[in-house]
């Protein structure tokens, strides 16, 4: 289960105040409950682990069995940003560390296509893929979005071309709305097996719909166990106590900024297993609450690695941050450090110790150099990197931010930023519709 320790914010944070946001955030988590907030045609998320019927999971579970049964070593995820983040981050903490190195892998590989517009990528994706037996995901909520668009429509020349029409057809899974969207439309005629991204379930809060589902099931982890952990989080953050997790975190982080100028929030990791949970992170926190000229800007560091680059910066430099380091009680694998007779390293004091203990002796001197440097520290802990608390943890940052956005007094299920850059590129790539923009952005160049 996940816990919040803000013991690291005791040096910062008057006791007083800390009890007046408590407050604050016990009124938002009452109105995220309540449904009577802003954006509160999006709130499906909230019942995601106790609303998913058996018969999704059998049918996620299904497909991966299907394409197992022909062979498929390789699926290709195609989306971008709540369409991608989720599922990456679940795969990613729950992989072996070289799992693509291994020979012994029994699952199918899962990469990720569509997420950026480099021909690089696409182009050397297809090196990879011809050399592979393939499937492919197609997650668009919207089903418009250009970046999974031009990504899939290489990808099902590609599959077409190679395994003929309706073995590609059999090959391929579309994720999107249940009536409108061009991604619908493409599906139904070309006979796709498709899931439907739930109307009420904005992109970043879809990890547990079919869009983080499928693909996570399809490298072979439990979704089960993924979705009972969330429920079990889901159950223990319904109350409105004090010491409720998400309330401490929401109270706590919105106190930092608006009472101590603490802008940015780090995300910490010491687990390189991790470091696409702060991604998706970034995006949920980064999206919900960057409206309205408010916000914390969402950053992250992977240490020991960040020590020795960001380190300094963190220690020393301009004191707008604060950090939550996502902590994990139990390493699953034990090396312990060996003597040497030599000992021309020097590091005989540590033969006998485990490297977790290095790690964790690393993870404590750290969070006390940046107290004392002026950085307050949260930690989110978890017992141990497995499906089950992975989902506790999903669950947890979900419903900690949408208490804590409405803390800071901001709609955090809409994201209407996201639309600039895309009408400037679509007028920049004359799409019809955008004649106007276009003259408009071409006299702009010009001048
Ligand atoms: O959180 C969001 O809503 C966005 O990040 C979307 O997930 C992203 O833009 C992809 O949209 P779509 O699934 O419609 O292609």
């Amino acid at each position: 289960m996940v816990k919040v320790n803000v013991s690291g914010c005791a040096s910062f944070a008057d006791a007083a105040k800390y009890q007046q946001y408590v407050a604050k955030a016990i009124k938002a988590q009452q109105v995220l409950k309540a449904g009577n907030g802003a954006g509160n045609d999006f709130l499906g998320w909230r019942v995601l682990p106790s609303g998913t019927p058996e018969s999704l999971v059998a049918a996620c579970e299904a497909v991966r069995d299907d394409w197992a049964g022909r062979g498929v070593d390789l699926v290709i995820a195609v989306g971008i940003g709540g369409s991608y983040l989720g599922a990456k981050c679940v795969i990613e903490a729950l992989s072996h560390n070289f799992a693509k190195q291994l020979r012994t892998r029994k699952a199918a590989e899962v990469v990720f296509a569509g997420n950026n517009l480099s021909e690089d990528y696409l182009s050397e994706l297809m090196d990879l893929a011809a050399e592979r037996n393939v499937a492919c995901i197609v997650i668009s909520k919207s089903g418009t979005t250009t970046e999974p668009a031009v990504a899939f429509r290489l990808i099902k020349q590609y599959l077409e071309q190679r395994y003929g029409k309706a073995e590609a057809a059999a090959r391929i899974v579309a994720i999107t709305d249940a009536k409108k969207g061009a991604l619908k439309t493409l599906s139904t005629q070309e006979g796709y097996r498709s899931f439907i991204v739930p109307d009420n379930v904005g992109g970043r809060f879809s990890v547990l719909t079919p869009v983080g589902l499928l693909p996570i099931v399809a490298a072979g982890f439990d979704i089960r166990a993924l979705l009972k952990g969330a429920l079990e989080m889901e159950k223990a953050l319904a109350d409105e106590k004090e010491d409720n997790p998400a309330i401490v975190y929401a109270a706590m982080r919105n106190l930092l900024y608006a009472e101590l100028g603490k802008k940015v929030e780090i995300l910490v990791n010491y687990n390189p297993k991790l470091t696409y949970v702060a991604e998706w992170w970034k995006q949920l926190y980064g999206e919900s609450e960057g409206k309205d000229g408010k916000g914390i800007f969402p950053a992250s560091v992977n240490n020991t690695a960040d020590l020795h680059s960001m380190g300094q910066f963190i220690q020393e430099g301009e004191r707008v941050m604060f950090e939550t380091v996502i902590s994990v009680d139990e390493a699953d694998r034990k090396v312990v450090i060996g003597t040497d007779p030599e000992n021309l390293d020097g590091l005989n004091f540590l033969a006998g110790k485990r490297v977790e203990e290095c790690n964790r002796m690393a993870q404590l001197g750290t969070k006390l150099a940046h107290i004392d440097g002026g950085v307050p520290q949260l930690e989110v802990s978890i017992p141990k990197l497995d499906a089950y608390n992975l989902g506790s943890l999903l669950y947890f940052f979900e419903w900690a931010c949408g208490v804590s956005a409405y803390t800071l007094g901001v709609n955090p299920f809409n994201q209407p930023g996201v639309e600039a850059y895309k009408k400037n590129m679509f007028a920049l790539l004359e799409k019809p519709g955008y004649e106007e923009a276009t003259k408009a952005i071409k006299q702009r160049l010009a001048e």
